[in-house]
């Protein structure tokens, strides 16, 4: 049934980058939702953006696109270091968020966001995506129903052999507050964290190093001529995390680390049992033979689609007040982790999370 424009959540988005085209080809299939508003810098994409999904109104101000457009809802896919003052921005002029990954620049800005959601009575939603996808929900089940026994250890990878964004401000530690720990670690964290029961992080203790990003290099690679000159960030970074439970999990993630392939997993062990998120698999004990399970059948199609059920389940939680997988309080938790990480990196020992 289609809805008429009054019942529609109206949706602007603030950024009109690459990230923002992939929220606006999803609400833009959804009958419940109107895009009313793009506002980025450059005027020129959030017209674009207009043009191509029909939104009505571009802006180069999202303060004064808040202002004009009043909508319910918004949609932040700016660089991280416009996540905490668009969030802030958009919940004080009443809408509900979304904000992309990671919640913010550190857990300082995000604790600010969440008070400011709470001071305005609106959601915060992180768009963490891998926790809709059916090989993490079929893990958090086992560890749920207790097939793992206690998860004694985690161990997360996101790593690429050499993928240095070629596009926008990726090496930039003051736009970006990180690379790739803070850029695309955070999702296999995220995800292993939302696996493992959300144990709360007691400590860190990390290392970064840069050796390939802030150089110029004529090695022939899927993104080349990254911006070496502006590159201030990690290129691999490395730590553990130690959790009030007594669990651990380590971490490895690069946009450029002399490996044989890339890995995007994570592996979980357990007192009673193991598990694999990629092929997704658990390993246990059964009739004194140590066995392999893997699912034989997973679903596909819109219900595997992880980022099409995370902006579904953004606008199901505004609307008809759907439980969310992905509340902001869970954003802040895992920035915590990059923090820490990133501090012990700093300070060359382990530093505590509070
Ligand atoms: N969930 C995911 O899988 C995923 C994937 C990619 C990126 N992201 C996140 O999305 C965010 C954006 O990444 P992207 O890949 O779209 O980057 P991008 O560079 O393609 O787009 C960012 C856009 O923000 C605009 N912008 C900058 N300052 C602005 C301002 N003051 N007001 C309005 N717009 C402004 C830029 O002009 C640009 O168009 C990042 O935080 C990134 O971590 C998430």
């Amino acid at each position: 049934m289609t809805k008429s424009a009054q019942d529609k959540l109206r949706v602007a988005l603030v950024g009109a980058g690459g990230i923002a085209r992939a929220h606006m080809r999803y609400y833009q299939d959804m009958d419940d939702v109107e895009m009313v508003a793009v506002a980025d810098v450059v005027l020129e994409r959030a017209r674009d953006c207009c043009e191509e999904y029909e939104i009505p109104q571009a802006y180069a101000d999202y303060a004064e696109m808040l202002r004009q457009a009043e909508p319910d809802a918004v949609s932040v896919c700016t660089p991280n270091n416009l996540h905490a003052p668009c969030t802030i921005a958009a919940l004080d002029a009443g809408a509900h968020v979304l904000v992309e990954k990671p919640l913010a620049m550190n857990a300082r800005e995000g604790q600010k966001m969440l008070d400011a959601a709470e001071k305005n009575g609106k959601k915060l939603i992180i768009g963490f995506q891998n926790r809709y996808e059916p090989k993490t929900q079929l893990i958090k089940k086992l560890v749920d129903d207790g097939e793992l026994g206690a998860v004694l250890y985690a161990r997360v990878q996101a790593l690429r052999r050499r993928g240095i964004p070629n596009w926008g401000v990726f090496g930039r530690k003051d736009l970006q507050g990180g690379g790739p720990l803070i850029d695309i670690g955070v999702h296999m964290l995220e995800t292993t964290h939302y696996a493992m029961g959300a144990p709360k992080p007691v400590a860190a203790s990390g290392s970064t190093y840069t050796y390939i990003g802030d150089k110029p290099s004529n090695v022939i690679s899927h993104w080349p001529n990254w911006d070496y000159q502006t590159y201030t960030v990690e290129d691999l970074a490395v730590g553990h995390i130690r959790f009030a439970n007594g669990a651990m999990l380590s971490i490895e993630t690069s946009f450029a680390a002399h490996i044989e392939k890339n890995e995007w997993n994570f592996t979980l062990m357990g007192e009673k049992g193991g598990a694999n998120w990629d092929p997704p698999g658990l390993f246990h004990d059964a009739n004194d033979y140590m066995v392999n399970t893997r699912p034989n059948w997973m679903p596909n199609g819109p219900a595997a689609d992880a980022f099409g059920q995370k902006m579904r389940n953004f606008v199901d939680h505004v609307l008809y007040g759907v439980e969310t997988l992905s509340p902001g309080e869970h954003g802040l938790m895992v920035q915590k982790m990059l923090d820490g990480l990133y501090e012990s990196a700093e300070q060359r020992r382990e530093v505590r999370i509070d």
